[in-house]
């Protein structure tokens, strides 16, 4: 391993995510097993302008493998995307003596990291953060895991009532430009429909599939519709649509939100965590740089950032067949 690399910062970026602080922990603690000082970046990139940093040892990072959110808190930073932030992040990383940074985040932390590296050839390295799964170059992102077995345990909770009242629900569920969770508990929660922004359903269609399942002898349904979903309507606007055209229909409405975000990660999540942080260490020392740590194909494997970036991770449309056959 190369001896160059002396001191590694690590931030995480963006929203945050279950699963952030294993990897906060990887990262430290292998940095500690490599000789290698840590730091600590608070609030992404907002505290790398202001220098808000701290040193770790391997002690830092004690007990919070199983916690949610992220020890280091986290930002969407409007400055780092001007020179002028960019050039304030690089000058405090430079009189800090840091030589290589880590960003655990989506895909605009991601651009963020290149660019300072286009402008200052800093070596940087991501690693994927973010419930909606939404990231080339990985099968599972930080938190999707943990966010998916969160949001079907409150769904099944929302059956419940639903079918003892026989209504409907329209339940929406986080992911902003795919419908990777969406699909994923809407088959898991046995939803009747789902909507996501990969496959656009069209209005018509799901009244006839809410008809169908009335026919056949449904008492209660869900739809689960992700809110980058592109009907065209939001889930209150969706629910007065139906109720017009199908007065049969008790119909209720139910935005997961955030608290598909919290929670302690699940083991999935740790483990991948694990494995992310100390590649992602590792792969600064061997000289690597702009490029993400994911999970491809069962191995961790290195993906350039700009790929991460501009490639889209699909959702897997076979999905959408099965969720038509299992809730017939
Ligand atoms: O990117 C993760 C995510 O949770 C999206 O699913 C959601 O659209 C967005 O973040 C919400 O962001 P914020 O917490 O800034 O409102």
């Amino acid at each position: 391993m190369s001896n160059k690399i002396k001191k590694i910062a690590v931030l995480t970026s963006g929203g945050d995510a279950p699963g952030m602080n294993a990897a906060i922990r990887a990262v430290v603690r292998t940095c500690a097993f490599h000789n290698i000082d840590s730091v600590g970046i608070y609030r992404g990139y907002e505290g790398l302008i202001e220098g808000d940093f701290e040193e770790m040892t391997a002690r830092s990072v004690k007990s919070i493998v199983n916690k949610g959110g992220t020890i280091l808190r986290s930002s969407r930073s409007k400055e780092f995307r001007t020179k002028e932030g960019r050039a304030k992040a690089f000058k405090n990383l430079t009189t800090a003596e840091i030589d290589a940074l880590v960003v655990i985040g989506g895909d605009g932390s991601f651009t963020g990291a290149l660019a300072l590296n286009k402008e200052y050839n800093f070596p940087v390295i991501g690693i994927p953060g973010t419930i909606d799964n939404d990231i080339y170059g990985t099968t599972y992102t930080l938190g999707y895991d943990t966010a998916l077995n969160t949001a079907i345990e409150v769904i099944d909770k929302i059956r419940d009532t639903a079918s003892s009242h026989s209504r409907l629900f329209f339940v929406e569920v986080m992911g902003r430009d795919a419908g990777h969770i969406a699909l994923n508990v809407g088959i898991g929660a046995g939803a009747e429909e789902i909507l996501i922004p990969e496959e656009d359903l069209g209005l018509d269609r799901l009244l006839e599939s809410l008809k169908r399942s009335k026919q056949s002898g449904k008492t209660s349904s869900i739809v689960v519709v992700s809110e980058g979903d592109k009907i065209g309507k939001n889930v209150f606007e969706l629910k007065d649509y139906v109720e017009e055209n199908m007065p049969e229909y008790d119909v209720r409405v139910s935005v997961l939100g955030h608290l598909q975000r919290g929670g302690a990660p699940s083991c999935f999540d740790r483990v991948l965590a694990s494995q992310l942080g100390v590649k992602a260490v590792e792969s600064l020392l061997e000289g690597k740089t702009n490029v993400m740590v994911g999970l491809v194909k069962d191995e961790i494997a290195l993906t350039p950032l700009n790929k991460a970036i501009k490639l889209k991770s699909e959702v897997d449309m076979n999905l959408v067949r099965v969720s038509d056959i299992v809730t017939y």
